[in-house]
């Protein structure tokens, strides 16, 4: 890959000289799902899927962004002196995004820098090719201008913020936080309130987590995802008129149970109930599998996904029919919607003897009922993001 990234490089910049090789991780998200704004736990783990860059600074003040997955867009030519969103910079806004953040969040960058990209997470999939793209650009801009004080929980932060911010997307910490912080064979238990995290092994011995892409993605989703975390907000304002609480993710269960009529709307309390319940499942989940309980946690799987299904309503007829199909099949220890949702993936965990059998019937079935084709992916756990050379 390397190689293909310096020839492309050296094409379209004259030389690649002095450049170097870097690569940040997608994720994908086992439990704890619409957690991660609400304070919650969340419990990812990177994939060795993800992005690579050639990056080598400039002179001048100005930023050129190449993708080798989109070269209709040709290089992008963005400048340190209109550090404003585009919407002709399409895709080029996430790397620009994150050297707006670090201008906002007092690393200022003095000149431009080239960039070239490639990356094989599949477009669109909910394995979060932005966030991985956020936090390469971050990697690449502390390592170029000699930036040692951000750590890479900062990078991720400010990975998240450019998002926000630049980006338009209000989503949460994790996906970001995947990607830098990421270890091989190890899912990170985070709380995405204290941003406190430990690394959980995955030693599955006879099971593989198995990602499966619907291959469709509806439209509005970041519409519908800031509504979500609207109607959060909002349930947790009606909660706080009696409570001393931060976050919905301060709740058990139990608590929550004993104070949700103060919450009128309808749609808000299932909202709210979603995010306290998914928080203990995350939390009962990792306890489950430190005690090498995977049927227990492939369960707290299932139910996450009727909760997701049902009250935080952010599935879809595809990713339901492959959850169905997935349950049905003798060997699934859980299957689940990942992701911010509205389409993408599923996760789940197959016994290794099922999983011809699961891909083989699901794929089959799957393109009956849906009429396209799903994908299937086994999990391999990487490492967070990093300079490769
Ligand atoms: C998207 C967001 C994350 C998180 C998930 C849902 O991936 O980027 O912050 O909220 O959705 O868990």
């Amino acid at each position: 890959m390397k190689q293909k990234l310096f020839d492309k490089f050296a094409e379209l910049f004259g030389s690649s000289e002095g450049a170097h090789f870097y690569f940040a991780p997608g994720r994908v998200n086992l439990i704890g799902e619409h957690t991660d704004y609400n304070g919650g736990h969340v419990f990812p783990c990177a994939l060795t899927m993800g992005t690579y860059a050639a990056a080598r600074k400039r002179d001048d003040r100005k930023m050129h962004f190449y993708s080798m997955n989109l070269d209709t867009f040709g290089v992008v030519e963005t400048s340190l002196d209109d550090m404003t969103n585009k919407p002709e910079y399409n895709w080029a806004n996430y790397p620009f995004g994150v050297v707006w953040a670090f201008a906002e969040k007092g690393h200022p960058i003095d000149s431009g820098f080239d960039m070239v990209i490639w990356g094989n997470i599949p477009n669109g999939a909910g394995l979060s090719s932005s966030a991985s793209l956020e936090v390469l650009t971050g990697v690449i801009l502390t390592d170029l201008f000699g930036i040692t004080d951000l750590t890479m929980t900062d990078l991720a932060l400010i990975g998240q913020y450019s998002e926000n911010n630049f980006n338009g997307c209000n989503c949460g910490i994790m996906d970001q936080f995947a990607s830098a912080n990421g270890k091989k064979d190890n899912a990170i238990f985070l709380d995405t309130n204290t941003l406190k995290f430990e690394y959980a092994p995955i030693k599955l011995d006879d099971a593989k987590i198995i990602i499966t892409n619907s291959k469709v993605k509806h439209s509005l989703v970041d519409s519908a995802y800031n509504d979500r975390r609207q109607e959060c907000t909002d349930a947790l304002a009606a909660l706080k008129t009696k409570l001393d609480i931060n976050s919905l993710g301060d709740l058990t269960p139990e608590e929550f149970e004993a104070n949700k009529d103060l919450i009128k709307d309808p749609i808000q309390l299932k909202r709210a109930k979603h995010a306290v319940y998914e928080n203990q499942r995350t939390i009962d989940a990792v306890a489950a599998l430190k005690a090498g309980d995977i049927t227990k946690f492939g369960q707290l799987m299932n139910q996450s996904h009727i909760s997701l299904r049902d009250d935080y309503e952010v599935s879809c007829e595809e990713i339901d029919i492959l959850v169905d199909l997935a349950w049905a099949i003798p060997g699934v220890i859980g299957s689940r919607i990942t992701g911010g949702g509205f389409g993408g993936c599923t996760v789940s965990i197959v016994k290794n003897d099922s999983v011809d059998t699961f891909i083989d019937s699901i794929g089959k079935t799957y393109k009956e009922k849906v009429g396209h084709e799903a994908e299937f992916y086994t999990v391999d756990i990487g490492a967070g993001a990093s300079r490769l050379d």
